[in-house]
């Protein structure tokens, strides 16, 4: 066999095994021609549930998720120690305050992203493009309807009231769930009333509890009447047991809504894959989004996305629509106040 018939009949066994192997006509991709499959990096705190949506991404797409987590603030000073040779691509973290630091810190590039932009409401995500939130939490007000009738319950400015006292459950200062909740309240009515409400909080002598979990837990034992949780501690235990007894009342329906954080992303200033990385956000903010924020009983960010039913059975309420880059902005602020608050 001369060379010119050789590379036909090459050339031949090439097209049908394209066919067989289903009209995979690409016979040698570029990832492949350079010896390494196509992945995205992340680098998570939030651990709950995304194994099953990466696997289900990758499927879809074909990349690779490798994921290493962490705490949000020992992920972003890896970040920053890797600085350019760093492996990570995307910076995943629950509360907004956290993606606004590793903002601020330049730890993140901006995405400019249609998909994005068109999927991700405004409030929801970064001015400057470096994160984007992809769930919806909301801090609110969880009872025990043995001990309480919901129509005492409106605000949290009202959990200052003294007939609270001793009946609180409520999450520690040095949490970043706190620290974004009183943020919340400087927004709204400013840092000397926001200091006030605090003030109102401490005075009832709240139980503290670093972890909602166990708060509901406490208050489903009795050791407390009213507590402060996110909304999706309550949606796990009740998948767990459908019996638990907490019951979960939308706060500030009458004026700025409940108070609201996300869970969600960046992409990386050094990123590697940062083809992948964007590919990664926007799937996650769209094909993605119903399982993403179902995997943990979060709402999700993209109102086109239908959510878990044991939160849709929470009822329909309204979030506050405060941009929650404030969060961030404010958070320094919030310590403080708690501080002098007395707030431990
Ligand atoms: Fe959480």
């Amino acid at each position: 066999m001369n060379k010119k018939s050789m590379y036909l009949a090459l050339g031949v066994v090439a097209v049908i095994a394209a066919f067989v192997l289903g009209g995979v006509v690409d016979l040698f991709p570029a990832e492949e021609a350079a010896g390494k499959p196509e992945v995205v990096n992340v680098y998570t705190s939030r651990h709950y549930g995304v194994e099953p949506v990466f696997e289900r991404f990758t499927k879809e797409t074909g990349i690779q998720v490798r994921f290493t987590t962490g705490s949000d603030a020992l992920l972003r000073e890896r970040l920053r120690a890797e600085g350019k040779n760093t492996p990570a691509d995307v910076y995943m973290a629950v509360d907004a305050g956290n993606l606004w630091l590793a903002g601020e810190a330049g730890l993140l590039a901006p995405v400019d992203s249609k998909v994005l932009r068109d999927n991700i409401p405004a409030n929801l995500r970064d001015a400057g493009n470096r994160w984007f939130g992809l769930t919806r939490r909301v801090r609110t007000i969880l009872y025990h309807p043995a001990r309480v009738n919901p129509a005492e319950l409106s605000t949290y400015e009202a959990l200052t009231d003294p007939k609270w006292k001793g009946r609180l459950v409520m999450r520690p200062s040095t949490h970043s769930y706190t620290q974004s909740l009183v943020s919340s309240l400087v927004a709204a009515h400013g840092p000397a009333r926001a200091e006030e409400i605090v003030r109102g909080w401490v005075a009832n002598g709240p139980t503290l509890i670093d972890s909602d979990t166990r708060i509901l837990e406490a208050l489903a034992a009795g050791q407390g009447d009213v507590a402060l949780t996110n909304h999706y501690y309550l949606g796990r235990l009740l998948q767990a047991n459908p019996q638990f007894p907490i019951r979960v009342f939308w706060a500030n329906q009458n004026d700025r809504g409940a108070h609201q954080n996300i869970s969600g992303a960046g992409v990386t200033a050094h990123a590697p894959n940062r083809d992948n990385a964007v590919k990664l956000l926007e799937w996650l903010a769209t094909a993605g989004q119903a399982d993403f924020a179902s995997s943990n009983h979060e709402f999700p960010a993209n109102p086109k996305a239908t959510a878990h039913p044991i939160i849709v059975g929470f009822g329909e309420f309204k979030a506050d629509a405060l941009n929650i880059g404030e969060f961030g902005r404010l958070q320094a602020d919030s310590v403080q106040i708690l501080n002098r608050a007395g707030y431990r």
